[in-house]
């Protein structure tokens, strides 16, 4: 029999510390040790953060740093040692937990140690949670459809400037950009050039403090842009 622990990545929702599972709140407090991310700036311990409430004290957290350089190789050797600092409690026979924001299959850093883990330990028993994505609560919180009837929506990400968007946003009636805080000018261009621009919203820091909803996109161009900044759109 499998003596190893097991790897949980555990989804902690967009923010409001109310939107986690159940059952995320339960495989929390029953890990051995809780890993998070911990970068300079954006999801490291904000994970941590919206999951503390539920936490009880005697919980094990772990940092692993998360780097995101230029160098392909330097953060690809960065991630392999994450992955083994969770494959060494796993072989201890103990219980991991990731946290990650929102949903840990959704742009979320537990691909990469997914990927990792499966190089560093091949036989680890990984088990996802899954939790509510940002884009989710945003549509939510603006009591607006996502997708309905035999309409399609389109994921896609606002880092290169709408490209995505072009190539195939013609062919559905809704979309969600994430990572909409870059290249602004050139996604609101993308979206009046596929005809998406009127029926638009962005929200930044849906569900916590500092909380905003950007009903003109035209106004992105003219602030500092929000890390945590998504957009809906539709025809
Ligand atoms: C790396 S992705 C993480 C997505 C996350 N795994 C999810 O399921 O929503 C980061 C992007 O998610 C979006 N995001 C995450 N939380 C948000 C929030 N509370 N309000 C608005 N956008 C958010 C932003 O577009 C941000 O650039």
């Amino acid at each position: 029999m499998n003596q190893f622990g097991k790897l949980y990545g555990v989804g902690v929702g967009p923010g409001d510390p109310e939107l986690l599972t159940l059952k995320a709140v339960r495989i929390i407090n029953e890990a051995d040790v809780v890993f998070t991310a911990a970068s300079a700036k954006r999801d490291y311990s904000l994970a941590l953060e919206i999951a503390r409430p539920h936490l009880s004290e005697n919980v094990l957290i772990k940092f692993l740093s998360f780097t995101m350089t230029q160098d392909k190789e330097a953060t690809e050797t960065a991630w392999e040692k994450n992955a083994e600092e969770i494959a060494s409690v796993l072989r201890d026979g103990k219980n991991a937990a990731f946290l990650t924001l929102g949903d840990p299959m959704t742009y979320s850093t537990f691909g990469y140690i997914l990927k990792n883990i499966r190089k560093v330990m091949p036989d680890a028993q990984v088990e996802t949670v899954p939790g509510i994505t940002s884009f989710h609560a945003a549509a939510a919180r603006l009591n607006r459809t996502l997708v309905e009837a035999e309409e399609s929506l389109l994921i896609t990400s606002g880092a290169y400037g709408g490209e995505q968007l072009l190539n195939v946003g013609q062919n559905v009636e809704n979309i969600v950009m994430l990572k909409a805080y870059k290249n602004i000018k050139q996604n609101n261009e993308a979206l009046k050039k596929a005809g998406f621009f009127k029926n638009s919203v962005a929200i930044s820091r849906c569900g916590r403090e500092g909380e905003e909803i950007i009903e003109n996109l035209d106004e992105l161009e003219t602030r500092t842009p929000d890390y945590w900044t998504l957009v809906l759109a539709g025809r």
